[in-house]
């Protein structure tokens, strides 16, 4: 009884809102014309933590999935879940929804406009692979032609290259940032893994001159509690991974702090990305992993303990001592931890082959559990990627 005599309001708020998104949809219909959220630029410059929030269900068929297997090309196998039999499609429809703010809308041409002549680089593991997969999905719809969009390799570099703006965004293979004997872009599976936690020169006189760097790197140091590595000449020991990861860091920040430009360069740290090894961490008693989960775990305080709490401190300390670069961390862990359903779980391949029927039927063996479908969840991560880039200093 309450309700009835709000409804008049609420209806005319809804009238308002879709006056207001208006302006949005004409926008649309002129190529170069960019959309600039002033709301959230205002909750951002306010201090709004997109960070903290829930997945909601979006019902919208054009707003989510952002792009879909059939509409973006450059998809690779390894992540197009839908066409390798997944037979659910909900863990496309899910935004995510900071309690405090609405994440801005995103615009491709404004991205596109804002690498103008520049070069957009993710650097690490297949985790930031598919992060780059994502991103040229969420973009590439803003180039007209074929012609003018394409990927090309350049070892250990994949690179999309859009001609009207001639902007790149690009991937570097650096599994541990610094350099190992993991780092070639294709034979990189190794029987005896070392990482030179002083050595990062390789990598980075190939990242000098980029206008914005995001990385990250994770899950291959945690493989075994010990991890093979080398300083300068001495010999190969086993380190503890938190003290390896450590050193990794200061090698990488020290490089950070001598080699880029506040005024001209922009870098980003992704925090670790979580996995879904054991179902009884969000259904006591049960005996599984990520397969056949098919929605987000909705307690906000669920944390995984497949994520290092000790790490997270190595980073956060790292980046918290750079005195000349400000290297933003785009904290994704917690909002990815309530994605148990994202994961390619068998729906993918392996060793470059698909999974077979037989293979599938095993998940417990052949489940990944790791990796990311896309569309999906790494599309958040740049919307937020997105949300810094265009909103950080202006508004
Ligand atoms: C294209 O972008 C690159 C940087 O990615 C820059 O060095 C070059 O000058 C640009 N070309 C033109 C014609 O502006
Ligand atoms: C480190 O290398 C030695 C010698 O190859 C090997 O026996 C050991 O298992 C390796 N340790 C780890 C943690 O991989
Ligand atoms: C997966 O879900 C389907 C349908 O809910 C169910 O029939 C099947 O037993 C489940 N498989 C496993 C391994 O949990
Ligand atoms: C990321 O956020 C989680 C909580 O959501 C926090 O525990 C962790 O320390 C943060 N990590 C970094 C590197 O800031």
């Amino acid at each position: 009884m309450r309700i009835l005599p709000l409804l008049p309001l609420l209806l005319s708020s809804l009238f308002l809102l879709r006056t207001l998104r208006l302006p949005t949809e004409i926008s649309r219909s002129d190529p170069h014309q960019t959309l600039f959220d002033e709301a959230f630029a205002v909750s951002f410059r306010n201090g709004c933590d997109i960070f903290r929030g829930r997945w909601i269900r979006e019902e919208d068929p054009l707003s989510r999935p952002p792009y879909t297997e059939e509409s973006c090309r450059f998809l690779t196998r390894q992540v197009t879940c839908r066409r390798n039999g997944r037979p659910d499609s909900l863990y496309q429809q899910w935004r995510w929804k900071p309690h405090d703010c609405e994440l801005p809308p995103f615009d491709p041409i404004s991205l596109l406009q804002s690498l103008r002549n520049k070069r957009l680089m993710f650097v690490g593991d297949s985790i930031q692979r598919t992060q780059w997969e994502s991103m040229v999905c969420l973009v590439e719809s803003a180039v007209q032609g074929r012609r003018n969009k394409f990927v090309y390799r350049d070892p250990p570099r994949k690179i999309f290259f859009a001609k009207d703006f001639n902007a790149s965004i690009e991937f570097y293979w650096a599994p541990f940032m610094v350099e190992s004997n993991s780092d070639h872009a294709t034979k990189h599976s190794v029987q005896r893994r070392v990482v030179r936690l002083d050595a990062i020169a390789e990598h980075s006189r190939r990242w000098e001159g980029v206008d914005v760097l995001v990385f990250e790197s994770y899950i291959w140091w945690m493989y075994q509690p010990l991890i093979n590595a080398t300083i300068g000449t001495e010999e190969i020991k086993e380190y503890n991974v938190p003290r390896a990861y450590r050193l990794a860091l200061q090698t990488w920040s020290k490089w950070v702090e001598s080699s880029l430009n506040p005024q001209t360069q922009e870098a980003f740290f992704m925090t670790l990305s979580p996995t879904h090894l054991w179902s009884w961490e969000w259904r006591a008693g049960s005996n599984g992993n990520c397969y056949n989960e098919s929605h987000p775990i909705t307690n906000e305080e669920f944390r995984g303990a497949g994520s290092s709490l000790e790490i997270m401190e190595a980073v956060k300390e790292a980046v918290g001592g750079m005195k000349k670069m400000k290297v933003m961390i785009l904290n994704i862990t917690q909002l990815s931890e309530y994605r148990k359903d994202g994961h390619t779980s068998v729906f993918s391949e392996r060793r470059g082959k698909l999974l077979t029927r037989e293979q599938r039927s095993e998940p417990e063996v052949y489940a990944d559990c790791i990796h990311w479908c896309l569309p999906g969840v790494p599309d958040t991560w740049n919307e937020i990627l997105y949300a810094y880039l265009i909103y950080q200093s202006k508004g």
